[in-house]
């Protein structure tokens, strides 16, 4: 009797490998739900606080339970000194800004004899020390000495002070936390799935977040913001855009920030980012850059279309991401892990998931490989 072969499915496409409470992405409505609210209505309205807890505690905190998480999570708002040290060595060698991130995320499984070694204890740290670790390691690359943290601040006007150094406008942690609650959860994405893998096997939730940084860092996934916003200032003219793109899909490349493996309408994300981008930069900003950035996506999607018919590539989280930042004043280098210090909430709350699920991720592969080989011993190969 043989067994029958299953089917290999490249890339997953369409497998369902999880039940989430988290996020419902449907592609062809281009509907994104995040723990039940629409993303527009959570989006504009919460603060990051409010997005984490919710995630985590499946409801909207009241007054006092939000100041005692604010409070708990500011508590781990402090780099330890061998996180510094590492960060230190890390930029006398220009290490990549994901791959410093990474590795600084894994000194928080060095505990301080005070720190109780429990997972909690860890989600709230890899929270609270992302931003910690992405500024102060932007500004170690700088030559700059990183900054003592606020703790009166919030989480998103905490993370710009230690960028810039001075404490961030109303308007600027604002658009921050719109972006930061967009992108906090996307159903089983590349790196959430990493995450989830990696904790099915009763592993660490350092080590399950250290891997998702890793899936993340790629440009088919989170690596993608800086290379649109380039393509935006290549650009530089609206009459230089259709030449310019035409080039690029002639030569078979990509569009970066364009195309989506779920949404085949627009990303609803790319709705949010887009509003919250034209308020930030009619609060004060580079007004032609804005109007550029939609003459782009414009022409870009009618091409996309005669390129490739029938594939229905459009805008995605990216291109808005990066209009977005780059209005913040964050530079291309900090795109990708400004959108962890996201995204990091999204994984801890699928590894929480995976936990109750309790049950480890190993699907199968189908052997291509020769059959029937024999030993040959060294002397007569
Ligand atoms: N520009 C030009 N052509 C594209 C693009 C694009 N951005 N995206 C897909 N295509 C083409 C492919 O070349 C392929 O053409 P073919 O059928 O003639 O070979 C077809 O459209 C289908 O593409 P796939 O690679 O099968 O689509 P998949 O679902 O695997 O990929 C992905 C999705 C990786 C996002 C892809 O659209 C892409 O590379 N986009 C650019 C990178 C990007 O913006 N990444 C961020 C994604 S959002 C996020 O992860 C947070």
């Amino acid at each position: 009797m043989t067994t029958a072969t299953p089917d290999y499915i490249p890339g997953l496409q369409g497998v369902v490998a999880a039940e989430t409470r988290l996020s419902s992405v449907d592609g062809q409505l281009g509907e994104l739900i995040i723990a039940g609210f629409p993303l527009e209505e959570i989006a504009e309205n919460a603060t990051f606080e409010e997005m984490t807890y919710l995630l985590w505690y499946d409801t909207l905190p009241d007054r006092q339970q939000l100041a005692d998480f604010r409070a708990r999570l500011a508590a781990y708002r402090a780099l330890p000194g061998h996180t510094l040290d590492l960060l230190r060595a890390a930029a006398e060698q220009q290490a990549d800004f994901m791959d410093a991130l990474r590795m600084a995320a894994s000194t928080i499984s060095l505990r301080t004899p005070d720190e109780p070694d429990d997972e909690y204890r860890d989600a709230l740290a890899l929270v609270a020390r992302f931003p910690l670790i992405v500024a102060a390691y932007w500004r170690l690359v700088n030559k700059q000495e990183p900054l003592p943290p606020r703790t009166d601040l919030s989480h998103a006007a905490n993370y710009l002070y230690l960028l810039n150094g001075t404490e961030p406008g109303v308007e600027q942690t604002r658009a921050l936390e719109t972006y930061l609650n967009t992108v906090v959860d996307h159903g089983l994405n590349a790196s959430t799935f990493t995450a989830r893998v990696i904790i099915s096997t009763q592993s660490d939730m350092v080590s399950a977040v250290a891997g998702a940084v890793g899936a993340l860092k790629g440009p088919l996934h989170g690596g993608a913001p800086g290379p649109a916003l380039d393509m935006v200032f290549e650009i530089g003219d609206a009459a230089n855009t259709e030449p310019y793109i035409r080039a690029k899909l002639e030569r078979g490349e990509r569009l970066m920030g364009f195309g989506h493996r779920v949404y085949k309408v627009r990303d609803p994300r790319a709705d949010v980012l887009g509003r919250a981008a034209e308020i930030l930069y009619q609060t004060g900003g580079d007004s032609k850059l804005y109007a550029l950035a939609r003459h782009v996506e414009q022409v870009a999607v009618a091409l996309l279309e005669e390129y490739k018919p029938g594939r229905n590539l459009q805008t995605n989280v990216e291109f808005y991401t990066a209009l977005l930042l780059h209005g913040l004043g964050l530079p291309t280098a900090l795109f990708s892990p400004t959108f962890a210090i996201s995204r990091v909430v999204g994984w801890i709350a699928h590894a929480f998931e995976q936990q109750a699920a309790g049950r480890i991720i190993r699907p199968q592969s189908v052997y291509t490989g020769t059959r029937n080989r024999r030993w040959v011993p060294l002397e007569r190969r």
